[in-house]
């Protein structure tokens, strides 16, 4: 049975190879996953011994508005516990944006090379993705801005943008903002917010303070290392999370999660060391790049959208063959870029040694 005519186009989404199918496909008994920007660290000690204290609760529902997180987060992040909202996934509140905010003809502006869900979701609304490329890896800000019109409802920067790990600064969004109409909901989505060390990036939350029509995304996916809890929130103000609440699901970020995302917020100290181990990891990859001549974007985040000179699909099966799972930039419009995520010092080594098999340079073992 054919359904909805939004959907007639749309592909499936194709998630990355996981380390099982990796190693059944290619018979390896080690494979390196540095194609989700996941954290190489999992998560804070702290986590699991919390979840031990939630065993006893597993038969009952969770409670959707989450609020113990709430208080907890809210007090973190220095801001009304109601004007947040959870879900499961920051992935779940980019649907739940395009849900109570896109009709059929809608228009929502976003870059041309970005987070892919954000253009999914336009469509499954019947909206219409307006694409606008990126100026040197970089949100085109100007360009954004120029493409509004009266049916534009939503526009998606990324800070720092997936793929390519550039920023926007603080001036740049704010002169941007001033630009926009009242009725544009504009969603910064701050998914690698804690790896940035840029002290130019913007101070979101201060500038929701003072704009109504601003919704910050951030995700307990990444640096606090539970992507597997699915659990990610937005900031923003009492007015759209009254909006997004109308379609939100009941119990849609599950009990374990919450507990999970609470004990993770008290443990600054792992994030720290996270933070650390990702700026050297950056210096490493870096290092080897410019001794072979290779360009990477200058990343906030802690993955690397790297040109190879090369085809980015064959350098991808080859690493994929040597035990390295990576994204090739070839569907995001770079042919020959790479997407690595900076990973242990152990699992960059492994990976720069074998890029240095399939690109055919030279390398050599640290000590
Ligand atoms: C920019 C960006 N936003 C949102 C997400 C979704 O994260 P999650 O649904 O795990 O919170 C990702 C995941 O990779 C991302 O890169």
């Amino acid at each position: 049975m054919e359904s909805k005519y939004a959907l007639r186009n749309l592909p499936v989404y194709q998630p990355g190879k996981s380390l099982e199918e990796v190693k059944q496909e290619f018979g390896l008994s080690e494979v390196v996953k540095l194609a989700s920007n996941e954290n190489p660290f999992g998560c804070s000690p702290k986590v699991w011994e919390a979840l031990r204290e939630e065993q006893a609760y597993t038969s009952l529902y969770p409670e959707g508005e989450a609020p113990q997180l709430r208080k907890e987060l809210a007090r973190r992040l220095r801001v009304d516990p109601g004007s947040l909202v959870f879900g499961n996934g920051s992935d779940e509140i980019v649907q739940m944006i395009a849900r109570a905010y896109l009709d059929k003809g809608d228009e929502a502006i976003m870059a041309e090379a970005t987070f892919p869900r954000y253009k999914t979701q336009t469509v499954i609304e019947g909206g219409i993705p307006v694409e606008v490329p990126l100026k040197d890896g970089v949100h085109d800000l100007e360009g954004m801005a120029a493409a509004v019109t009266e049916r534009t409802r939503v526009i998606w920067v990324c800070n720092p943008n997936n793929p390519t790990g550039t920023m926007v600064s603080g001036k740049e969004l704010e002169a941007f903002l001033k630009r926009l109409p009242e009725h544009v909901l504009v969603v910064v989505d701050e998914a690698y917010f804690e790896y940035v060390d840029a002290p130019s990036y913007p101070d979101s939350l201060s500038l929701l303070k003072k704009d109504p029509r601003l919704l910050v995304l951030r995700t307990f996916s990444k640096i606090y290392g539970l992507a597997a809890f699915r659990i990610g929130y937005g900031v923003t103000s009492e007015a759209i999370v009254g909006e997004l609440n109308k379609v939100r699901e009941p119990f849609n970020t599950n009990r374990i999660a919450q507990r999970a995302a609470r004990a993770a917020l008290t443990d600054q100290e792992f994030v720290r060391r996270c933070q650390q181990v990702n700026r050297e990891g950056k210096e490493q990859i870096r290092a080897q790049l410019d001794l072979w001549g290779l360009s990477a974007f200058p990343t906030q985040g802690n993955f690397l959208l790297i040109d190879t000179g090369r085809s980015a699909d064959e350098v991808y099966h080859a690493l994929l063959q040597r035990g390295i799972i990576i994204r090739s930039g070839a569907a995001l419009g770079y042919p020959t870029h790479i997407r690595v995520t900076i990973g242990s010092e152990e699992q960059n080594r492994l990976f720069l040694k074998e890029l240095a098999a399939c690109l055919k340079k030279p390398f050599r073992e640290r000590g």
